[in-house]
Formats: C-alpha cells, structure tokens, sequence
C-alpha cells in the first residue's frame, strides 16, 4: 500500500467532475486505489476521503466513521435518492487542514451505491454518516464544503490556506 498526496484548496482539480465506473474497471488496480486511499486516510487521520482529492477522477469515496477503524465502507458510482430534514453540523474536510465551518445539510439520506466488488448496496441514515456521505459525494462532482459558506468566509479561508502552503513548500 502507498500513501497519497491529498490535494489542498483551492487546487482547481478539486473542482473535477468524477467519472462512473465502468463493470470491466473492477480490477486489481482498482483494489489497489482502495486500499492505498485507505490508508492514506487512516494516516491523516481522515473519517472520509473522495477519489477526487487524490487526484483519481472516478466516482468513489470510502468512510469509516468508527473510532477503531473498524467500518470501512466503499462507495462506487454513489447515487443519492432520498434527502430529508435539514442539519447544521460543523465539517472539516482533509483537503482544507485546519479549517471548520459549519454547513446545512440535509439531516437523513437514502444512498445507491456499489461495493469495491461491485456488488450493489442501500443505506438508509438518519446518524453522522449520513452527513459524511452528503460531504464525499460533493467531492466527486467537484464541489467542497466552503462553497455552502458566505463568499467573505470563502476568501479568508482561501487566503488562510495559500499562505499555509507557501509556508510549507519554503519548508520543504
Ligand atoms: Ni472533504
């Protein structure tokens, strides 16, 4: 396994739209973007990340919102059907280290989904994950959690996180 570099706002191949995953894509090199994901995502430490932020431009996304690593879900070619109520709840996101804001979201959601097999799935949830699945699907279609903030709040974090990268790049 390897670990990835994540990409960081506001690199524009965060705003890439994802492309679906064909039956014959379902291969070794597929497992292998899973499980490098996976520990790229254990490492950060993350409880979510999209293909998009490691610069793969295919619909999928993995979650383990456990504490013991315990839950690892896959989700290919993901399709939201249902959204009910509406939440607030404070997001982070590994491609903004450091940042947190609070976002609107729909409280409740039925997702379609296929497994790193293929093999297709439901889950229904009115719990966290069901934020967690709104915030990664965003990422395949190339959207981020600030686009839901103010455009003021926007620019001061987009400031914030270039000066953070310059800073890292004199550093390194
Ligand atoms: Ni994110």
């Amino acid at each position: 396994m390897a670990i990835l570099e994540i990409l960081e706002y506001p690199d524009s191949r965060l705003r890439t739209k994802a492309k679906e995953i064909l039956p014959e894509e379902f291969d070794a090199a597929l497992q292998k973007q899973i499980d490098d994901m996976f520990e790229t995502m254990y490492e950060a430490p993350g409880i979510g990340l999209a293909a998009t932020q490691v610069d793969f431009h295919k619909r999928l996304f993995i979650i383990d919102i456990s504490e013991d690593k315990s839950e690892p879900l896959v989700f290919i070619n993901p399709e939201i059907v249902e959204k009910r109520d509406i939440e607030t709840n404070e997001e982070g996101c590994l491609s903004f280290p450091g940042v947190y804001a609070k976002v609107e979201r729909a409280k409740g959601v039925k997702v379609k989904a296929l497994d790193r097999d293929g093999k297709p799935f439901e889950i229904d949830t009115d719990e966290f994950l069901a934020i967690v699945i709104q915030h990664e699907n965003d990422h395949i279609n190339g959207k981020v959690f600030v686009d839901y903030l103010s455009p003021l709040k926007q620019k001061r974090i987009r400031t914030m996180l270039e000066k953070q990268q310059k800073k890292k790049l004199r550093a390194g």
